[in-house]
């Protein structure tokens, strides 16, 4: 294995040996990708407080998001299309989360299904769920995820039409690939890529091919959008769907403090903040400014994680210092996965564990529930003085 020292190490990685149109997918954010470059460059503003003389041994990093026992306040967070950038990509990360004892959330645009998660690890993981007009399809839906041991639905409440990403459409976008002429000519230089998906039988949307009616074009994840998701989401279908569901609900997508409240009110286990890495509302601010905003408003009565721009354990540290009872990643785990498959995404989480584990000890801190605003050095007006 090549020394990964970062997770930009495997970012590099992947972009030589992932096809253009998934790396392109990945990493791109809607319009003028204001919102997904802030994500990151704002945790660069928090600085962290470096403490000495104070005893490091003994240093733990566990704790639990909603409930369940986690080797570090770090899940994997969905990604559509994750069997795209390696084949069978969603049952090796998951894999990799069971092994280093992190929640793993299937998308509900995956391409290995619920049962195909199911049928290849042992421990329980997340299912996150876009609501659609086809209601039977929905229940259809959490009736297979409770069969597949999910042990929390993540609803995505950001997503009900989708932001434009210029690469995208340019690239004409689907799984499995068209063959044009330009994307005929990028494969031809991924033999790696290749071998991987002609040896796999999983080259679709897993969870939606063969189980919904009507949809005019299964390969593309922007008429599946259009057609598909119910542009009249509002609170009282989210209600609608926590009794369907009966289990653990994480509302996925609150950047306002009056959302996180309704979410609270409504009685989710956890809220995550996020812009959708960037990907919907161009513009919007990034979640890591949004926090503390958040946690004044719900802090006391829902647990709040949060997801974008999350690159090392440090990043790890600030949200939790901040607050955030649970972050996750996405981007950086696609990154391993698509440079070496299973063995990349543990490399990305070994990396993320030793920042944040070392970090913390240069920071004074011995266990994970002792961090917090003291941890942090936060620029005066961090949050923003901005006028609604
Ligand atoms: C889907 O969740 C996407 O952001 O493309």
């Amino acid at each position: 294995m090549p020394v990964i020292t970062c997770i930009e190490d495997l970012h590099r990685l992947y972009r030589r040996r992932a096809p253009r149109m998934f790396y392109d997918y990945a990493e791109s954010g809607s319009w003028t990708e204001q919102t997904f470059r802030d994500n990151t460059t704002d945790f660069g503003q928090i600085r962290l407080r470096q403490r000495v003389a104070v005893d490091m041994t003994n240093r733990s990093t566990r704790t639990t998001m909603i409930g369940q026992d986690v080797a570090m306040p770090v899940a994997l967070a969905p990604v559509g299309l994750t069997g795209m950038q390696h084949a069978d990509g969603e049952i090796l990360a998951a894999r990799a989360a069971e092994a280093f004892g992190v929640p793993f959330t299937l998308s509900t645009m995956s391409i290995c299904s619920l049962e195909d998660v199911a049928e290849h690890t042992t421990a329980p993981f997340w299912f996150q769920l876009y609501v659609m007009k086809d209601t039977d399809f929905v229940s259809r839906l959490l009736t297979r995820a409770r069969a597949a041991r999910v042990s929390a639905l993540v609803l995505t409440l950001d997503l009900q039409i989708l932001g434009q990403r210029h690469r995208d459409l340019r690239n004409g976008l689907s799984a499995p690939p068209k063959m044009t002429l330009p994307t005929v000519m990028n494969l031809a230089t991924k033999w790696r890529w290749g071998m991987g998906m002609l040896r796999t039988r999983r080259r679709f949307f897993g969870n939606i091919v063969g189980h919904a009616s009507g949809v005019t074009d299964a390969s593309s994840l922007m008429s599946w959008t259009a057609e598909q998701f119910d542009p009249q989401l509002d609170w009282s279908k989210v209600a609608r769907l926590r009794d369907e569901w009966g289990g653990k609900l994480i509302l996925k997508g609150i950047l306002d403090a009056e959302d996180a409240r309704m979410a609270a009110d409504i009685g989710a286990d956890a809220i995550i903040v996020s812009n959708h890495g960037g990907r919907q509302l161009d513009g919007a601010i990034s979640s890591i400014r949004a926090l503390p905003s958040i946690l004044d408003a719900v802090g006391d009565r829902v647990e709040v994680h949060l997801d974008g721009g999350i690159r090392s354990g440090q990043d790890v540290l600030k949200a939790v210092a901040m607050g955030a009872r649970g972050t996750y990643i996405g981007r950086a785990f696609v990154y391993g996965l698509g440079a070496l498959g299973q063995a990349g995404v543990t490399r990305a989480l070994e990396v993320i564990h030793k920042e944040l584990d070392v970090s913390m000890a240069l920071c004074g801190e011995r266990d994970i529930h002792n961090l917090g605003r003291h941890n942090l050095l936060v620029p005066r007006g961090f949050e923003g003085d901005w006028q609604v």
